[in-house]
């Protein structure tokens, strides 16, 4: 069956099919943006906390657990590639998982951190509308859900500033990669909704600075949940 383009299944697709090239962008430091502002900010951001567990949702090859590991955090990962979990149970830092967002939504992980974390994570429209529907589930009582993504402002182009599949490029990226996945736009407001309808209150919004430019190299959102 062809999978629509234009859907969440479509760029779990991509991610199965770039797993190898992604292992080697994130561990040779490719990634220029990450290397110099943002893999900084949300490493900043989740010790800011002082949490003893986290949940990192989307944890990729597990850079991040990796980090996090050395602060003597525990910390669990999932993600739906095989390949991904695989080399980043091999190189350790954390409890990684084969997981889906739909599973995640379906209740399938029951969990009770300090940190839920998503860093460039979230790219999808219904998948990630069924991760804040369950983030609040998954933390302690003074938990926080911290999400790292690409800046509305920024990344919004020539395009009308409204909600909606884009067109997924590897812009930026080395030749290896192949069939880039649309991701779908988020203005400002639907983000500050998804929390308020997952029920959070954001405590903070960061946007870290890339030296060079002077402009966001992304957005840092740092939610807790609200109070009844
Ligand atoms: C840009 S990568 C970020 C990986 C990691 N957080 C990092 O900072 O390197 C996006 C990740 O989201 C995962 N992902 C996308 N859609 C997913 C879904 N529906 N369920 C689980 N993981 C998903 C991909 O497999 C990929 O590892």
């Amino acid at each position: 069956m062809k999978i629509d383009s234009l859907s969440d299944a479509k760029i779990v697709e991509s991610w199965v099919k770039n797993a190898p090239s992604w292992i080697i962008a994130v561990r040779d430091g490719q990634i220029e943006s990450r290397r110099q502002v943002t893999d900084q900010a949300i490493l900043d951001t989740v010790l800011s906390r002082s949490p003893r567990s986290v949940l990192d949702i989307g944890c990729g090859e597990g850079w991040l657990a990796r980090e996090l590991a050395v602060e003597n955090i525990h910390v669990i990962g999932i993600d739906v590639v095989p390949r991904l979990v695989e080399v980043a149970q091999h190189a350790g830092g954390g409890d990684f998982r084969v997981l889906s967002y739909e599973e995640l939504a379906a209740g399938k992980l029951s969990v009770s951190v300090d940190v839920v974390v998503c860093n460039f994570a979230l790219l999808g429209k219904e998948s990630v509308e069924g991760v804040f529907s369950v983030a609040q589930s998954l933390l302690n009582r003074d938990g926080v859900f911290i999400v790292q993504t690409l800046h509305p402002v920024m990344v919004c182009g020539g395009l009308p500033y409204r909600d909606g599949w884009r067109e997924g490029s590897w812009a930026g990226f080395s030749s290896d990669f192949t069939d880039p996945a649309s991701w779908y736009f988020r203005t400002f407001e639907s983000w500050t909704k998804l929390f308020v309808d997952g029920g959070f209150r954001l405590l903070e919004m960061r946007e870290p600075i890339h030296p060079t430019t002077g402009k966001p190299a992304s957005v840092v959102f740092v939610a807790e949940p609200a109070p009844y």
